[in-house]
């Protein structure tokens, strides 16, 4: 039974990714090239053996490049458009290991063998901080122990003291992209990306060692962390 002082995910999961006509453009307007992910991921030493499960998988890119390496791929998204659009492109393939789930971080119920690795992208900025940890935990609790998660998202890592400012120069640097003013506008008013500082402490809390993290931009985190359960 749904608990009423937990959050609703998917009032958090963004306009754009629940309505089916902007879900249908969303490769257009955030294409994502998969290979270095699998490549790192085959690095990290996948085999054909394992489970992998990808948290907020939006359009499917991830799973369906990954299939090819692993036993069992599960494509999690809360946007039921998002499932669907994941759904169409596999029935549009052969591909027979991708089972998508419509649920959030928060409520998926893994079953079946442990996953070996988890990922998610852009996905975890759409909970605040206190339900990113829970969410940590429950991505955590569908690892088997020592298992990975590549977890990859909007991050701050300016000084606070700088943060209007480094805000403000990165808008004029995205005004020439496929976003409109307002919905980058909508990034800092309504979502919930953190400072890499504070990241790294809800990664460790909930159990992972992060083993690299990598700030490319002042705006964007990438994370190699191993599950190692909670300490007493
Ligand atoms: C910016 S898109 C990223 C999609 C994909 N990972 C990619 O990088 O191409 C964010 C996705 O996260 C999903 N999402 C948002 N909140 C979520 C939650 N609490 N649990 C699962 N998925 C969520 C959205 O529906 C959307 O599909």
């Amino acid at each position: 039974m749904a608990r009423g002082w937990k959050i609703q995910e998917r009032r958090h999961a963004g306009e754009e990714h629940l309505d089916a006509e902007a879900a249908a453009r969303f490769d257009e307007k955030s294409p994502f090239d998969p290979s270095t992910e699998i490549d790192t991921l085959l690095e990290l030493g996948l085999t054909g053996e394992d489970t992998v499960v990808d948290f907020g998988t939006g359009t499917g890119v991830f799973p369906l490049a990954a299939a090819e390496y692993c036993d069992r791929v599960v494509a999690v998204d809360v946007s039921e458009s998002m499932v669907k659009i994941v759904d169409e492109k596999i029935e549009a393939t052969s591909i027979q290991n991708i089972e998508t789930v419509h649920d959030g971080f928060l409520s998926y119920d893994h079953q079946g063998d442990a996953a070996a690795y988890a990922f998610s992208k852009d996905a975890l900025h759409h909970l605040p901080d206190f339900w990113k940890v829970e969410a940590l935990k429950a991505i955590g609790t569908t690892l088997e122990e020592g298992g990975m998660l590549r977890l990859r998202d909007f991050v701050f890592s300016f000084d606070p003291q700088d943060s209007q400012a480094a805000i403000e120069s990165w808008l004029d640097d995205k005004r020439s992209t496929s976003f409109t003013e307002e919905e980058l506008h909508v990034h800092f008013r309504e979502e919930f990306s953190t400072y890499g500082f504070l990241l790294e402490q809800m990664l460790a809390e909930a159990g992972f060692e992060i083993i690299d993290a990598t700030y490319e931009t002042d705006f964007y985190a990438e994370y190699t962390c191993q599950w190692h359960g909670f300490t007493e």
